[in-house]
């Protein structure tokens, strides 16, 4: 069967935006993968083509399925063209209102009206990232996962002015993609985030307070609740950066002490450590 857009652009070839160009295409959808250099895009590119050998070895991915992903994957720098002709565009590039904003206004006029806007954010206000935009109703959240192609759930957030229809749509290409859609108001840190943040920050403050060392305080979590992994392993696979920008978001917006951001947390930022992509967290990688 065809799939729902038979052409998604993904803005941004970062962890999330490869991950998600990746999964788009294993569903069937041509993709382009736009990023603002070539170099960018082609790391995205990589971390795919990895990410599907990964697969193969593991023997969750077939040898054709590797190949006809790959060949449905092409990458742009130019973000007009890259979303010309799309039924879809997600954007995921970095966690910035402005940026987000003025990506989506410049493209509004450039797709098609019924082409539908989706962005990546895992926290910031979908009314303010959409704003100004035309034709709000095709506009949405689709927030992924990390890893992408792994993980089962996408939270679809949906503003005051995100049309019945555009969800709809949106909840039917979510299971091509092979995920399990939530659907989720718009509200500071939707339903995953505001949650599994605060966890996370919680148990650097632990750390802070020397309460045990972070593989001990991983494990009270992994063993003893279950979590696949524990909130300092997750804070480093997310990235330290991302998860302080989350917090001083959500600190604002929520007004609650349990987003204030651990001074440690701060200073390993400042200091480079920001988890796997850095080498460096809680833990060496
Ligand atoms: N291709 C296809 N499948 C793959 C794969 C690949 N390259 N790599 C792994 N898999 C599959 C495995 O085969 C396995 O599937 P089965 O369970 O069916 O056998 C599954 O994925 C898990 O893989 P592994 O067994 O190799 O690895 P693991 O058991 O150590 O799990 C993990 C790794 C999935 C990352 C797990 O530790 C986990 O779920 N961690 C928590 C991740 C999480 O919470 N992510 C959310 C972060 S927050 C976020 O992303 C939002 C945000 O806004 C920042």
């Amino acid at each position: 069967m065809a799939a729902t857009y038979s052409k998604v652009t993904v803005l941004g070839a970062g962890t999330m935006g490869a991950g998600i160009a990746q999964v788009c295409a294993q569903a069937g959808s041509t993709v382009v993968l736009q990023d603002v250099t070539q170099e960018f895009a082609d790391r995205g590119m990589e971390r795919i083509r990895a990410f599907l050998q990964k697969g193969a070895d593991k023997g969750k991915v077939t040898a054709e399925d590797q190949a006809a992903t790959l060949g449905r994957l092409t990458t742009e720098t130019d973000r007009a063209q890259a979303c010309e002709g799309a039924g879809l565009v997600i954007e995921a590039v970095p966690e910035n209102l402005g940026l987000k904003n003025g990506i989506f206004r410049e493209l509004a006029d450039v797709v098609g009206g019924d082409c539908v806007l989706a962005s990546n954010t895992s926290s910031l206000a979908l009314s303010k990232v959409f704003d100004g935009v035309s034709g709000p109703g095709r506009c949405i959240g689709m927030h992924f996962f990390n890893p992408v192609p792994v993980m089962a759930l996408l939270e679809l957030v949906r503003t005051d002015a995100t049309s019945a229809a555009t969800i709809e749509q949106v909840q039917g290409y979510a299971q091509e993609l092979g995920k399990e859609p939530i659907l989720v108001k718009d509200s500071p840190g939707f339903a995953s985030s505001r949650l599994g943040v605060c966890l996370g920050l919680e148990a650097i403050r632990m750390v802070e307070a020397d309460v045990a060392s972070p593989e001990d305080i991983d494990k009270a979590m992994v063993l003893g609740y279950r979590h696949p992994m524990g909130p300092l392993k997750l804070t480093d696979l997310v990235g330290l950066d991302v998860r302080l920008a989350i917090a001083d978001y959500l600190r604002a917006e929520l007004d609650h002490p349990g987003f204030e951001a651990p001074a440690l947390m701060r200073q390993m930022v400042a200091d480079g450590k920001l988890g796997k992509k850095s080498g460096q967290g809680f833990y060496t990688w």
